[in-house]
């Protein structure tokens, strides 16, 4: 079985799998600008938060090696890659990874030497470092979840839990492996995972459109279900519809725990509150934002109203393919209604039971607060 790949790179060459294509088509993008790093962030063809912070850095990076840079010293070098990370910044807003790589990436070519190509090198090496180390990232938190897990649910007979997750966050939405479904591979792995559960996720369908797919490639026992049918799920509570957790990835998460996810998480956790069901957040550390003190402070992205009111289709032939050359855009709604797109919403602490990261499951101190001082000291 092939591993699904958002980005593969290697030094000056970097392609990025178009996720507006999937599942039915696979294509690579070659980037190797700014302008086409953003690009493929703005429309989505990359997405997910670590996955975002690893296309812009890798994109810029290719940039940079190709070149030619302007500017001879090394001052002039870094305020031209400032520019350019100050406008990537700006490609999509709600997600955090790509602000704390940025600085992650400022610091770097302050201290890579006094040459225009110790800076260049410098912010080369950082940015593969970004990509490598969200790998490993994954894992641990992959394993981290599944042990809180198995610490709610042990008391089932044969150690296995149900789960639902939301939008997409495997490997599509990272290096590999992913966050809160890299939890729910590595419960498959461990022989703990008894069924998932998706979420279409509207408007978007990561659910139906990159996480469905990722769960049938692997061969994961998984049942896809609408957004709506949540609550129904949740009290049902019968055989391998007995959900257990709700496992979900993160945007963002500020210093009390407040986490901005995909639109719909926020009402997934009141309904897992009201049935008894635990809410884990898996996010690495670059998803933790300790300048926002509360989700108040989340700039959260709107989004343009075709996304509610069109969807692309193409004719299934008998096979089951999907024949390319019929591709169209369909109405879905009056083209004249309003739309309020939010793609984001923000879930209160209150509600979420563990943000699992690489370094560790962090739960709420005896005073009902998050305290990520332990996961994150050197930003505290
Ligand atoms: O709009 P998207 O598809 O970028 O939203 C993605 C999510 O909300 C994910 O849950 C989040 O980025 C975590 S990905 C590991």
């Amino acid at each position: 079985m092939s591993t699904l790949q958002a980005v593969r790179y290697s030094r000056g060459k970097l392609e990025v799998l178009d996720q507006l294509r999937l599942p039915h088509e696979f294509h690579y993008d070659d980037v190797s600008t700014r302008q086409e790093a953003f690009d493929s962030i703005a429309t989505m063809r990359v997405r997910g938060a670590p996955a975002i912070a690893i296309v812009a850095s890798l994109g810029l990076a290719v940039e940079l090696y190709k070149g030619p840079v302007p500017g001879n010293t090394s001052q002039q070098v870094i305020a031209h890659i400032d520019e350019a990370l100050d406008y990537l910044k700006q490609s999509r807003p709600t997600a955090v990874d790509l602000t704390n790589a940025i600085t992650q990436l400022k610091a770097r070519i302050r201290s890579s030497g006094e040459t225009k190509e110790s800076v260049i090198d410098g912010f080369i090496s950082e940015a593969e470092q970004i990509f490598e180390k969200d790998l490993k990232t994954n894992l641990a938190i992959g394993d981290y979840g599944a042990e809180w897990l198995k610490a709610q649910v042990g008391a089932t007979s044969d150690n296995t839990a149900s789960v639902l997750t939301h939008c997409n966050t495997g490997s599509l939405a990272t290096s590999g492996h992913g966050t809160a479904l890299g939890i729910i591979r590595t419960l498959q792995a461990n022989g703990q995972l008894r069924h998932a559960f998706c979420t279409e996720t509207r408007p978007y369908n990561q659910g139906s459109r990159l996480t469905a797919f990722e769960l049938v490639h692997e061969g994961i026992p998984s049942t896809l279900i609408t957004d709506s049918m949540a609550a129904s799920l949740f009290r049902t509570k019968k055989a391998e519809k007995n959900i257990a957790a709700v496992i979900v990835g993160a945007d963002r998460v500020v210093r009390n725990g407040d986490t901005a996810n995909k639109i719909g998480t926020y009402q997934l956790a009141v309904l897992a509150k009201a049935h008894g069901i635990k809410f884990m957040v898996a996010a690495p550390t670059t998803s933790i934002d300790l300048e926002t003190e509360t989700g108040d402070g989340i700039k959260i992205e709107e989004r343009k109203r075709e996304e509610l009111t069109q969807v692309t289709g193409a004719v299934i032939k008998d096979d089951g393919s999907v024949d390319e050359s019929s591709k169209v855009r369909i109405a879905t709604a009056d083209q004249r209604i309003d739309v309020w797109n939010p793609a984001f919403d923000v879930t209160p602490a209150e509600l979420i039971d563990a943000v699992v990261t690489e370094k560790g499951a962090v739960e709420k101190g005896t005073d009902g607060k998050f305290d990520f001082r332990n996961i994150v000291p050197e930003r505290w």
